[in-house]
């Protein structure tokens, strides 16, 4: 997603200023910190990384990309000196080879101190150090180097300037934190020059990603979430918004931890302290030293450090917008105009607990992902025209080239990208996908007369055109309740008096205007057509539904299932996951299409008490998927079932085609390999590769403390669901007398979790066997219509599932 639209950034780069620099900068860096380098630079800009994010004081692009130029420009220079000065410039970093000598630099003569060897001077390889403890040649502190080759010399050349320019930045940095974190840079540069190893960060700060899902998987999962309705050109939009949004992010300049003290509680001001150290280290500084390897933020950081920042980042981004709106390109300015709504989108779900796209587990279809790779690939990197430049790791290698040869970027989340081995190939999708938007934008016939359009779209343009209304209302007894909403709640106590005559018209009344009570009002021509009266009860995770109705003239168009909808995403924006109901007789058939059930996966403890209980109702159940926009859904499955069709119509084609029949049997071929058979392959056939033992996920033979690890992970998922209560601990003869009567083998997941604890499942099949042993009693002990065989056979599909995904399940 990053390299998307960019916007000019502020942003405080390592300065880069100390081109020719003097000898006695060299010194002071070859010293250490404690040298007494100069802090006048060109500029005179005098702000290191990190000293505070305040717009007024932040250089902008310009000045970040000059910096990036001047870096490479003297590293370039320094590449294009004679050998003997590039030598000279080596040796100032080099410990001497004599003896016993612990000088750890070559130093210029007395005379010579402020000569500079990045220009004309280059000193005699018999040079004496200045060192009074050293008094070595100069030839004596690169007697190691002889051999090297001209590449590994200019590395080490590339780093030392980098180390350089930490220095004088450190010099002009005034905030502390980012001082120290300078400092440990420039001494880890500093030994690794001296040793010539890789510089490697290690440490209590751990290793990227620091955090999962990272926010740029969030924000495409975010895309896919609230946007995936869009007509094709809004959702392309919608992605370039997000891009930029990324492009932002990667290149802003946080504010150093001091600055937020105040602003921040004491959790998330040492969460942010430790993040912005992070940042420095791994993204901000290697953008400018390109010795060290760089990540981009948005890859490696997650919900923790977006969190803190995003106030203050949002509002900038906001200015940029306004401010750079005449740099973009005409047909570019939907990006600043989506702006504004796209933040608050993101701002909601990231103070949301429960967001789905914060949820490690959620993925975009493959569908949506490889579109949006596909989108990618389209869009031009410089759609924001001007000057402003991406910086991401494509463009590092024109920043001199890298001390040690670093592997290829890796993408850090696979998952959101790669393909499952099954699937179909992306350009056959692609095909099905443009013939599907194709048809329907050619296919006139069908806008004019949309004889096929499902009452849910009709509901939804309906609202669209706000010709119908949503809206939750309810009564207050402490805080005034406007006109209007009484209005609606009395109307809305007819609607369901008419249509639920069984109830008595007090009782109607009494829950639709009590507190506790919130009803989802349809309101079409400011009348109520509709509604459900529903009762949360956060606590117990579930909401009660006590009233449904639509009024009789408003039936069957759809209403009552957009309603519902609605209703489903209201509780899952707010924690709510279940939605329980007594439906009348006549009303099963209507939940049922709404996704409800006779099963009841709640245990009866979570809701007995809580909600009202009806003698002729039936109970009904609905699980809700916080991964899913109800409002949405229908439209989602039925282009995904278009596109599923397209896909058999193409392959259908393939099947039909008629081969000519097989006449190397006749020539006397006693028989041929399968693959080689015409059509085969065109048809989905593939040979059977049975994966090599090493492949093979997680067998008996892998690694034991994965496999346990992966055990522990499915076994505390499964004690978790909500099915699992009955087999969380061993059954008592207390509490069922007979059962050891009948059931010789008992298991339960505490057993299960004291055997893993042991050690005691080594094998898979081991681990799969006391499991099946928990559902097997289960199923014999108790009769299908009870609750424990309902939930054995939930829990058992649930752990199933758990187990494909870790790659332990055979197929
Ligand atoms: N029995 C079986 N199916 C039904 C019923 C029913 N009573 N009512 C609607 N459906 C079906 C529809 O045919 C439609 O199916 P389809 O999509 O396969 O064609 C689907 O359910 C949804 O239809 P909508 O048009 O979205 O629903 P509608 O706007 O008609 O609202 C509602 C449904 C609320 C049940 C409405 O018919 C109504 O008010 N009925 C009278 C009051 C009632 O019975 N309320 C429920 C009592 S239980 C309780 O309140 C907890």
């Amino acid at each position: 997603m990053s390299g998307g639209p960019s916007i000019t950034l502020k942003s405080q780069p390592i300065d880069g200023n100390n081109t020719g620099n003097a000898a006695a900068q060299q010194q002071a860096a070859a010293n250490g910190a404690s040298g007494s380098g100069s802090s006048s630079t060109p500029n005179g800009s005098g702000t290191g990384a990190g000293t505070g994010a305040g717009a007024s004081n932040a250089p902008a692009e310009g000045t970040r990309q000059n910096s990036l130029q001047r870096i490479q420009q003297r590293k370039q220079k320094v590449f294009n000196l004679p050998v003997p000065q590039k030598l000279a410039k080596l040796s100032m970093y080099s410990a001497c080879q004599a003896e016993g000598c612990r000088c750890t630099g070559w130093k210029t003569p007395q005379e010579n101190r402020h000569r500079d060897v990045e220009s004309s001077y280059c000193p005699e390889f018999n040079e004496e150090c200045r060192n009074s403890s050293c008094r070595h040649s100069l030839r004596s502190h690169i007697a190691h180097l002889d051999n090297i080759s001209s590449s590994s010399m200019d590395e080490l050349l590339g780093a030392i300037i980098d180390m350089e320019n930490l220095f004088m930045s450190m010099q002009r940095v005034e905030d502390e934190d980012t001082k120290k974190v300078y400092l440990y840079l420039f001494r880890l540069l500093r030994q690794c020059v001296l040793t010539r190893q890789q510089a490697v960060i290690r440490g209590p700060l751990g290793d990227p990603p620091f955090e999962s899902p990272c926010i740029t998987k969030a924000v495409l999962s975010l895309v896919f979430y609230k946007y995936n309705h869009l007509s094709p050109t809004e959702l392309q939009t919608m992605t370039e918004v997000a891009k930029t949004f990324l492009n932002f992010l990667n290149h802003y300049n946080f504010e150093s931890p001091s600055t937020r003290r105040g602003d921040l509680t004491h959790e998330d001001a040492s969460n942010y302290k430790i993040n912005y150290t992070r940042w420095l280290v791994f993204c901000h500084v290697p953008a400018f030293c390109n010795s060290l390897r760089q990540f981009e933020t948005s890859l490696v950081f997650g919900r923790t450090l977006l969190r803190t920042v995003y106030q203050y980042m949002s509002q900038q981004l906001k200015k940029k917008c306004i401010s750079e709106r005449d740099r973009f390109p005409e047909d570019k300015r939907s990006i600043i105009t989506q702006m504004p709504k796209f933040l608050e989108a993101l701002r909601a779900e990231l103070l949301k607990d429960d967001s789905p796209i914060w949820d490690p587990n959620y993925r975009p279809p493959n569908s949506f992902v490889i579109q949006q790779r596909k989108r990618h690939q389209e869009v031009t990197p410089s759609v924001a025209g001007g000057s402003a430049v991406s910086l991401g790791t494509s463009k590092r290698s024109s920043v001199g080239e890298p001390l040690h040869k670093r592997p290829k970027k890796e993408p850090l989340e696979r998952s959101t990208t790669s393909e499952s081995v099954d699937d179909l190939p992306t350009d056959v999708v692609m095909r099905a996908m443009k013939s599907v938007s194709e048809s329907k934008t050619t296919n006139k016939s069908e806008i004019l007369f949309p004889v096929n359009v499902s009452r849910d779209e009709n509901v939804k343009a309906e609202e669209q055109k706000r010709a119908i209304e949503f809206h939750v209302v309810g009564n207050s007894l402490t805080k005034p309740v406007d006109k209007q909403t009484v209005l609606w709640l009395l109307g809305l106590q007819l609607v369901f008096a008419y249509q639920l005559p069984e109830m008595p018209r007090e009782y109607i009344s009494q829950l639709v205007f009590d507190t506790k009570h919130k009803t989802l009002a349809l309101i079409k021509e400011n009348q109520p057509i509709g509604g459900i009266c529903f009762r949360p009860f956060p606590s117990q995770g579930f909401t009660e539904i006590v009233f449904c109705a639509v009024t009789m003239s408003e039936q069957v168009k759809g209403y009552g299932t957009h309603l519902m909808n609605h209703l489903k995403d209201y509780s899952i924006q707010r924690g709510i996951k279940h939605l329980l109901t007594f439906a009348d007789c006549d009303a099963i058939g209507y939940f049922k299409k709404q996704g409800f059930s006779k099963d009841i996966k709640l245990a009866r403890p979570v809701y007995a008490g809580y909600i009202k209980e009806y003698d002729s109702a039936t109970l009904m159940h609905c699980e809700l998927h916080p991964s899913i926009v109800n409002t949405q859904f229908i439209a989602v499955i039925r282009n995904q079932s278009e596109i599923l069709k397209e896909l058999i119509a193409q392959r259908h084609n393939e099947v039909q085609k008629v081969r000519p029949g097989l006449t190397c049997f006749k020539e006397g071929l006693p028989s041929i390999p399968v693959e080689s058979i015409p059509g085969l392959r065109e048809i989905g056939w593939k040979p059977q590769v049975r994966p090599a033992r090493s492949s093979r996920p997680l067998e008996e033979s892998s690694d034991p403390e994965k496999l346990a690890t992966s055990f522990a992970s499915v076994l505390q998922s499964v004690r978790q669901h909500t099915t699992a209560w009955p087999f969380l601990r061993p059954v008592t003869a207390a509490e069922v007398p007979d059962y050891y009567d009948h059931i010789k083998y008992p298991m339960d997941l505490k057993t299960m979790g004291e055997r893993l604890k042991k050690g005691y499942y080594q094998t898979r099949r081991l681990f799969m066997a006391d499991m099946a042993r928990i559902f097997l009693n289960c199923r014999f002990y108790n009769s299908p219509d009870t609750e424990y065989y309902r939930c054995a056979n939930s829990l058992e599909r649930y752990y199933q599932t758990k187990m494909r995904e870790l790659g332990l399940w055979d197929k």
